[in-house]
């Protein structure tokens, strides 16, 4: 694998991999910090240097580290550092051990209501949190949300992860449609999701397709108005989208693959709603009849607590901050630029030698 990871750190193996970035699995051997005197495991996200070489990139990266800091919450991966190896700059994560939702429905195809409906809490919990920090994470879907295993066969736990679309409320208009086709709300292919505030609207549909998906299977979405949107869509099917946009309440067709009790196809039915004006809230996803079954007694509070104990203290956290993340990526970015254009005086020395002897 081409990566030399900074020192202290050993490379197990590749976790995983998207547009911009890979990600590994490592040992961090700087410090034994686990109790069974072993190093601790991370998971360490890799950009190349050379992709941060454009500004616009750099950008998005210092927002991905941005608001991954102003994130403490039990079902959002946790932040570590952000460090300079040789060829990359390299988010430390902590590790999730039991992959992605994604593996999972690829394995076992669709899950029971019950565990659908507890990793559906979570996921919920965690996407209410970045809302109420002013966060959207725009790119909710299975192969973002990880799973760590619990002792004593207790079902895991949903870790949301990968903030690299991820806007700040402060940070102004959303200028263009980010997102993956299929989980993004019809809304979003209009460029009708221009600030924060509808972009949290836009991502309660995300997280319905999400929990779609574990009820029936990856396979069987889009059902809805996004059917094309597995393919570049065309000229009918922004059609399709627009009058599905000003559409009275819906009833959103479900597979007949399996029998699912009332009470969640009525969920269901609310979350997929095309037009966001008679999609359920976040605010009344809580009172939701199915969705409070089973919710953990701690689970309706433990948002307001943790934010209320954060606003407290210092609110980013991490052993950085963004001034020396700032300078971090301007060293790297410098470094390659160097290297850059030390091969390009090297290369230019060497034309102009074969030059001289032509
Ligand atoms: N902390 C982690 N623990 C275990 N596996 C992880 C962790 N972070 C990421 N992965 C794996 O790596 C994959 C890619 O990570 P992530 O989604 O953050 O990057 P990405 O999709 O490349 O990001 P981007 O969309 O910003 O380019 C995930 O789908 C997951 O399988
Ligand atoms: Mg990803």
């Amino acid at each position: 694998m081409d990566i030399k990871l900074p020192s202290g750190f050993h490379l197990v193996k590749r976790l995983g991999e998207g547009g911009q970035a890979f990600v590994v699995l490592a040992e961090d051997t700087r410090e034994r910090t686990n109790s069974a005197g072993s190093p601790d495991l991370v998971a360490i996200k890799c950009y190349s240097l050379a992709y941060l070489s454009e500004e616009r990139k750099q950008k998005r990266v210092k927002r991905e580290i941005r608001n991954l800091r102003l994130l403490d919450h039990p079902h959002i991966i946790g932040f570590r550092d952000v460090l300079l190896s040789e060829t990359h700059l390299c988010l430390v994560l902590n590790y999730a051990s039991g992959g992605a939702l994604f593996d999972v429905l690829c394995a076992k195809e669709c899950l029971d209501e019950k565990l659908a409906r507890w990793f559906f809490q979570q996921l919920i919990l965690a996407v209410d949190y970045t809302h109420a920090r002013g966060i959207t994470n725009r790119d909710v879907k299975p192969e973002n949300i990880l799973l760590q295993p619990l002792p004593e066969g207790r079902p895991p736990f949903v870790l949301l992860c990968d903030f690299g679309l991820s806007r700040f409320e402060e940070s102004g208009l959303i200028s263009r449609m980010e997102g993956t086709f299929g989980y993004v709300a019809p809304e979003q292919y209009l460029g009708q999701v221009r600030n924060v505030e509808q972009a949290k609207v836009s991502e309660v549909y995300s997280c319905g397709v999400c929990l779609f998906q574990m009820l029936f299977g990856l396979t069987r979405w889009p059902s809805g108005p996004s059917a094309d949107a597995s393919r570049r869509p065309g000229q009918d099917f922004f059609k399709t989208i627009g009058t599905w946009l000003n559409s009275e309440p819906k009833k959103i067709e479900l597979p007949k693959t399996r029998e699912l009790s009332d009470e969640c196809v009525a969920f269901l039915n609310k979350l997929l709603q095309p037009n966001p004006k008679n999609r359920i809230t976040m605010k009344e996803i809580w009172d939701d009849a199915w969705f409070k079954e089973e919710l953990p007694p701690n689970a309706e509070n433990l948002n307001a607590e943790l934010l209320a104990r954060q606003e407290q203290r210092n609110t980013a956290h991490g052993p950085q901050n963004d001034r020396d993340i700032d300078a971090l990526i301007q060293i790297g970015t410098r470094k390659k630029g160097a290297k850059l254009s030390f091969i390009s005086t090297v290369l230019l020395s060497c034309c102009g030698q074969c030059q001289e002897r032509s």
